[in-house]
């Protein structure tokens, strides 16, 4: 890892406590091909792979830590940086792009003050712009973690922003 992306990774990373790892890694480590559960156990536990996790899984399970960075951005599924309490998502494919959805999209940069991929400071939010998310009857289409939000207009950004900004962070 470069010293530019750890830095990165460092900067938005709050405290981390490795029991959480540790247990995770005590449940695989007499298995084979343990890396992948590891390091999906991990991401579940933390909601992504904090470095000083990555780290003591690369001692304990007694692989090079380069290799562990290798599968981490090999895989779109983990990520490095710590993630938002809600995953905003606006599908960008071409249905919901024909129903307007670049507008969508421009319209919670501009409410949450963040692009693509990227996470507010609060850790309350990340946004993501996501390939067809197979409903696009429903177009425009965005979802907040699990729940979908169809026929989006520049007033349900505000109100779905609104409501979001209500919730418990924990
Ligand atoms: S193109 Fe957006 S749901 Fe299919």
């Amino acid at each position: 890892m470069s010293d530019a992306v750890a830095q990165q990774i460092e900067e938005q990373e709050p405290e981390v406590d490795l029991s959480l790892a540790n247990s995770v890694i005590d449940k695989y480590i007499d298995l084979p091909g343990n890396l992948m559960p590891v390091l999906q156990g991990v991401q579940d536990e933390y909601g992504y792979i904090p470095r000083v996790a990555a780290d003591l899984i690369a001692e304990r399970l007694n692989v090079y830590p380069s290799q562990i960075y290798g599968v981490l951005t090999f895989y779109a599924q983990f990520h490095l940086k710590p993630r938002g309490r809600f995953i905003i998502r606006v599908c960008v494919g071409t249905a919901c792009h024909v129903q307007g959805a670049p507008r969508i999209v421009e319209t919670f940069f501009d409410k949450l003050g963040i692009g693509h991929a990227e996470t507010t400071p609060d850790l309350r939010y990340t946004f993501e712009k996501v390939a067809c998310l197979g409903a696009c009857g429903m177009a425009p289409l965005a979802m907040v973690n699990d729940s979908t939000y169809g026929s989006m207009t520049v007033q349900k950004v505000a109100e779905i922003v609104d409501d979001y900004n209500q919730r418990p962070l924990k």
